[in-house]
């Protein structure tokens, strides 16, 4: 039988993309399928490789073979991702990360993964997805957890199905993503080769090969979602009030910025303390240390050592913007409104040295922005409940306390299995020896889509277990991504030096 599969390299087109004055020619193999059994249009893949390489240039130093292959996702609120192409990005930030990793002289594969709106097309709008309409009217409910993560894999076990005829180097892939994309990138790195991934890997038809990679780079990543609300409110209990900002596409396909604001009713209030209250005990459990070794843990009121770790990694944030000025001066149209490094008063800076951080003011100016429970909602509304749900039930709680909490009568609960293939953390601390050694993790220190301490949980368990971690909260960004590519790009390049 032909191996459907297989890679042709004879057959691309060579495109010319012009953007802001920057152009790139690249050779483009698009639309591959890249498993035998799609369950929806969405599931191909695009190959992009610039054309240097083929007048034998060597943009990086690297042969074609050595290039690493940069593997950004669209994926965004955990909607279904498609394939894309160098453009302008959606945010308005200029070209988009394929574009500049081509620029870059990186091999570039874009595969199009389903999400928790497969199947329909609706007008919700994240940061990180790549706007239009994203999914196909088929009616089938296909993309539910763990759907993304397995098509992730499948696109990642396609290249190695194809490592000899592929441009790049399969044992050089770098995923990337924002948010639900961050997650994802997390996931592709925590869970290489991880076997209860199989089944639902054979389903769509996936190549049978490693689905490992050599390094991942998550921004925002909204991950470890059944401890993410008892982390929310461990950060903002007592601040009542939420202030956020809706995203409204509009009929030419661009969106509005919409805010939205309000305060939690007294009953709903009155559930912080009880998420608050739990989370000492997850924090307890993932034994977590410093860079010394010294235990990492919280008291019953939620203050400790662990406390006093993330407040050190937002002074140390604080303290590089202080030095640099580098979001202000160049991410200044990202900053938040208000984040400028000299105007904030809970800071305490002696001799251009950040020596402490008024910890409840800090977290009064960035503001809450969910309403508690902020991920695992009880009327099972939230993105996330939508996730967990399947043709069988539209949405489920995924967290003991909502299901207990839950104000929808008879609403069911995730399999624990499923929100396991989820949850990043889950592999990492159980040792997966298929992880990425290398990760790059970004968190805006003003992102309040979630906790803080879920990317320092994450970037500090992958420190303890000896993996390379670049990680920080860079000063005054809110929930974004692909901000600082030339130093994503650095980063990359050193790790393949
Ligand atoms: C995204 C943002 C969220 O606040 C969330 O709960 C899930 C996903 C996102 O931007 O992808």
């Amino acid at each position: 039988m032909a191996d459907q599969l297989r890679f042709d390299p004879r057959v691309y087109e060579t495109k010319t993309c012009t953007l802001d004055g920057r152009s790139v020619t690249y050779r483009a193999w698009e639309g591959l399928a890249y498993c035998a059994k799609p369950l929806d249009p969405i599931q191909k893949l695009s190959f992009f490789v610039p054309v240097a390489y083929y007048e034998g240039k060597r943009p990086l130093g690297l042969a074609l073979d050595e290039v690493p292959i940069f593997m950004p996702n669209t994926v965004g609120g955990y909607m279904p991702g498609p394939a894309d192409e160098p453009r302008l990005d959606p945010h308005g930030s200029g070209p988009n990360s394929i574009f500049c990793a081509l620029e870059h002289g990186y091999v570039v594969v874009s595969a199009g993964v389903r999400g928790r709106t497969s199947g329909k097309v609706t007008t919700e709008f994240f940061e990180g997805s790549v706007g239009g309409t994203v999914s196909e009217a088929t009616g089938k409910k296909v993309g539910r957890a763990p759907a993304f993560i397995v098509d992730y894999k499948a696109a990642i076990r396609w290249l190695r199905h194809n490592a000899d005829v592929v441009p790049g180097n399969v044992e050089r892939i770098v995923t990337n993503g924002t948010s639900a994309g961050g997650a994802l990138s997390a996931l592709a790195g925590a869970t290489g080769n991880v076997a209860e991934y199989e089944p639902y890997l054979q389903a769509i038809g996936a190549c049978d090969e490693r689905d490992d990679v050599f390094a991942a780079s998550c921004y925002c990543p909204i991950h470890n979602l059944e401890n993410a609300d008892a982390a929310y409110e461990w950060l903002f209990c007592g601040h009542d009030d939420w202030h956020r900002t809706k995203h409204q596409r509009t009929p030419d396909g661009g969106f509005i910025r919409v805010p939205d604001e309000g305060v939690m009713p007294a009953e709903q209030a009155a559930l912080s303390p009880l998420l608050k209250a739990l989370f000492p005990a997850y924090v307890n459990g993932l034994a977590l240390t410093d860079e010394d070794g010294s235990p990492l843990t919280l008291d019953a009121d939620g203050t400790g050592t662990f406390a006093d770790w993330v407040k050190h990694w937002v002074v140390a944030s604080a303290q590089h913007e202080l030095d640099t000025h580098d979001n202000e001066r160049n991410r200044g149209q990202l900053q938040v409104a208000g984040s400028q490094i000299d105007v904030q008063d809970y800071l305490r800076i002696v001799g251009g040295r950040v020596v402490d951080l008024n910890w409840g003011a800090f977290v009064g100016k960035i503001t809450r922005m969910k309403s508690t429970p902020a991920f695992d909602a009880l009327d099972l509304s939230s993105p996330e409940n939508e996730e967990f749900g399947d043709e069988a039930c539209d949405g489920r709680h995924f967290s003991a306390f909502s299901a207990q909490h839950s104000a929808v009568p008879g609403a069911q609960m995730a399999d624990p299995a499923i929100v396991r293939l989820m949850n990043p953390v889950a592999h990492i601390l159980e040792g997966n020896p298929g992880a990425a050694k290398h990760w790059r993790v970004r968190h805006g220190s003003f992102d309040r889509d979630t906790s803080l301490a879920i990317p320092v949980i994450l970037a500090t368990l992958l420190a303890n277990r000896g993996f390379d971690v670049d990680f920080a909260l860079p000063w005054g960004l809110p929930h974004s991504g692909d901000y600082d590519l030339p130093e994503l790009f650095a980063w990359i390049d050193n790790l393949c030096a």
